[in-house]
């Protein structure tokens, strides 16, 4: 089968279009021939070790070279196979959901990591959700602790995980502000956000107390400028940010962030990476009452994906961005 292949840490131009074999499944997994793959920053935290402590921390990075020969995550296809002691998937079954090494004609999943493809989502809509849209929602949900009422900042909000966090706040009953650049002004008040902020024209962080729930996609203020942003009962919810070539990134913020929270009366907390049925199920349900949207902003062929990963490298992807397989 065609895939795209990472035999090394390096810029997007390591990774290779090449013919592998098909993965073989266990007892518990599903050969999905995958349609859509999205990519998402973290394919280039995978693919260049970045920031270099994730290494060390991160069992699925790999210390010397990418631990998944083949690269990508997220994906929407077609069960082709399902293994001896899986019960509620058939060959034919359309799904989506955590496909280690989705850039690529098949790829073997987890039964329990995917699940079916709500019947009125394309395969690209259905492909854009999992790492981000399960992130929006534990931010948001789970971590921020999001209720009726709330007053919810979303920095980074025309984003992959901002689009659906704004999504998600609107649904739970918060009033958002979505954080964007000039170009993104419509589209996130478009997907429900209350208020529209251009950070190119004003620093959300000079307005003080205002916020229940700050979630922070970007990285680009200091902890003590978004906590004055906050109430002083407030949730910050530190997702990442940081950009290629950094030792500590996304890593040093979430440190600091997390070495505080003891200390203040806000919370101040990180969003651990988690791949969980009940998420993907928690979004097909949220996308099947129109409660969620997939913004797509551009689609490549599977050959071009390295171009695809320098795109999100550069930090400014319109919602989605996808790879067309089969
Ligand atoms: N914890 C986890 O498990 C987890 C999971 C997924 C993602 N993440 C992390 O979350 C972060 C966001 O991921 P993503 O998938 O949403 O990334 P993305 O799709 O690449 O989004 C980047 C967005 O950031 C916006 N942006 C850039 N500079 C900005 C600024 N100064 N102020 C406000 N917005 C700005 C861009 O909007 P404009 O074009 O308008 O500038 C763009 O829409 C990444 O750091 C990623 O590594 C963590």
């Amino acid at each position: 089968m065609k895939a795209i292949v990472q035999e090394r840490f390096g810029p997007p131009d390591v990774l290779r279009l090449a013919d592998v074999d098909t993965p073989e499944i266990g007892p518990g997994d599903v050969l999905v021939q995958v349609h859509a793959a999205a990519v998402n920053p973290y394919e280039w935290h995978v693919l260049r070790g970045d920031p270099y402590v994730a290494r060390l921390m991160m069992g699925d990075i790999g210390l010397t070279r990418p631990r998944n020969p083949v690269a990508g995550v997220d994906a929407a296809g077609r069960v082709e196979a399902a293994g001896a002691n899986v019960r509620d998937l058939r060959p034919g079954d359309e799904v989506f959901g955590f496909c280690p090494g989705a850039f690529a004609e098949y790829a073997r999943a987890r039964a329990d990591l995917v699940v079916p493809k709500p019947a009125g989502l394309t395969f690209e809509e259905a492909a854009a959700l999992p790492i981000a849209a399960t992130t929006a929602l534990r931010a948001i949900r789970d971590i921020g602790g999001v209720r009726a009422g709330n007053r919810v900042l979303v920095n980074g909000a025309a984003g992959g995980v901002g689009m659906y966090a704004v999504q998600i706040a609107v649904m739970l009953g918060a009033e958002v502000t979505g954080v964007c650049g000039t170009r993104n002004l419509n589209l996130v008040r478009s997907i429900g956000a209350a208020h529209a902020v251009d950070y190119t024209k004003e620093d959300f962080t000079e307005r003080s107390g205002g916020f229940d729930v700050i979630l922070d996609n970007v990285g680009n203020h200091a902890l003590g400028r978004l906590r004055r942003a906050l109430t002083p009962a407030g949730t910050l919810v530190i997702n990442a940010g940081g950009s290629p070539g950094a030792v500590f990134g996304a890593v040093g913020a979430m440190l600091r962030g997390v070495a505080l929270d003891r200390f203040v009366r806000q919370r101040l907390r990180i969003v651990p990476t988690k791949q969980r049925q009940e998420d993907l199920r928690d979004l097909a349900g949220l996308v099947e009452e129109g409660w969620l949207t997939s913004v797509l902003d551009r689609s490549y062929p599977l050959a071009d994906a390295a171009e695809a990963v320098r795109y999100i490298e550069r930090g400014h992807a319109r919602g989605k961005v996808i790879l067309n397989v089969t």
